[in-house]
């Protein structure tokens, strides 16, 4: 079973080339435990069945709400040493120490942790100075890449391989324990969207694509009678999709996305 969060959709494709690769048939998208008040996950191994998490890393560390997700779900059938748990993340660059934050979220749960992948996929996080989508050319090259590498990682699970073989990067236990935690807290705010009213054609895609339901089309258009356009609600995890997404670029975070791009999972 693989049980995955996406996005923007490099982590949805990466999921779905994997469950092919390893010719799984139960892919779970968690999105839909990412909203307000969303009941339990209850997950239920048969003997011996492999347990995959594939998800985006957020600031060297997991997605706001997500780890919830895991820490709170119920597992049913699990055995340590007979299911083989594993994680698969995606990120711009590198992880920092996510597989000891997720390995003791798993714990929470009732479950050993067994191994853990990362691999590059082009940026999405645009909001810290300096920080953009990768350039055509490093997003084509890790897009290219991804494939053989998801190659690899099915390898190794069919093997039932453990370990820790996550990119960490510099500074991996500053930016994990200190930056991450600082993150959630102070960085995953919506107060800073605003909608470009002119730009803005209320086509709703932002609202689609907000993993945490938190965008409602509710908002007069004061340029353009009868139309609408999103208001944010409060649960915000800095995901960005709703920025990405619209098809329009009428979303901007403050100042932070001035001159900054664009990017959804092509594949
Ligand atoms: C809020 C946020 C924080 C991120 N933090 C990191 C990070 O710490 N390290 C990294 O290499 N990439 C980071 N990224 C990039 C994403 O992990 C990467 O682009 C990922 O593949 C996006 O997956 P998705 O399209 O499935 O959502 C971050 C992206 C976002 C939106």
């Amino acid at each position: 079973m693989i049980l995955y969060f996406s996005a923007t959709g490099n982590s949805r494709y990466v999921a779905n080339t994997l469950a092919k690769e390893l010719g799984e048939q139960r892919l779970v998208d968690l999105r839909a435990y990412m909203v307000k008040d969303a009941p339990a996950l209850t997950v239920t191994l048969s003997e011996n069945e492999p347990l995959g998490i594939v998800f985006p890393v957020h600031s060297w560390g997991m997605p706001k709400f997500f780890a919830d997700i895991l820490e709170n779900m119920h597992i049913q059938g699990y055995e340590a040493g007979k299911n083989y748990v594993y994680m698969l993340c995606t990120c711009g660059d590198d992880v920092g120490k996510l597989f000891e934050m997720w390995s003791g979220v798993m714990k929470k749960a009732g479950v050993e942790a067994d191994v853990a992948y990362s691999i590059a996929m082009p940026n999405t996080y645009v909001l810290f100075p300096g920080f953009d989508v990768d350039n055509p050319e490093k997003r084509d090259q890790k897009l290219t890449a991804a494939p053989v590498a998801i190659h690899h990682v099915a390898t190794q699970i069919k093997s039932r391989t453990k370990g820790d073989f996550t990119h960490h990067g510099a500074m991996a236990g500053l930016k994990s324990k200190v930056i991450h935690p600082l993150f959630i807290q102070y960085s995953t705010s919506d107060k800073g969207f605003a909608v470009d009213a002119a730009t803005c054609i209320g086509c709703g895609k932002c609202q689609q694509a907000c993993p945490t339901s938190n965008i409602q089309i509710v908002k007069p258009n004061p340029t353009k009678e009868g139309k609408l356009m999103p208001e944010w609600q409060g649960r915000c995890l800095n995901c960005l999709a709703c920025y990405h997404y619209c098809p329009t670029h009428a979303i901007a975070y403050g100042t932070k996305t001035k001159g900054k791009h664009f990017y959804i999972c092509p594949l």
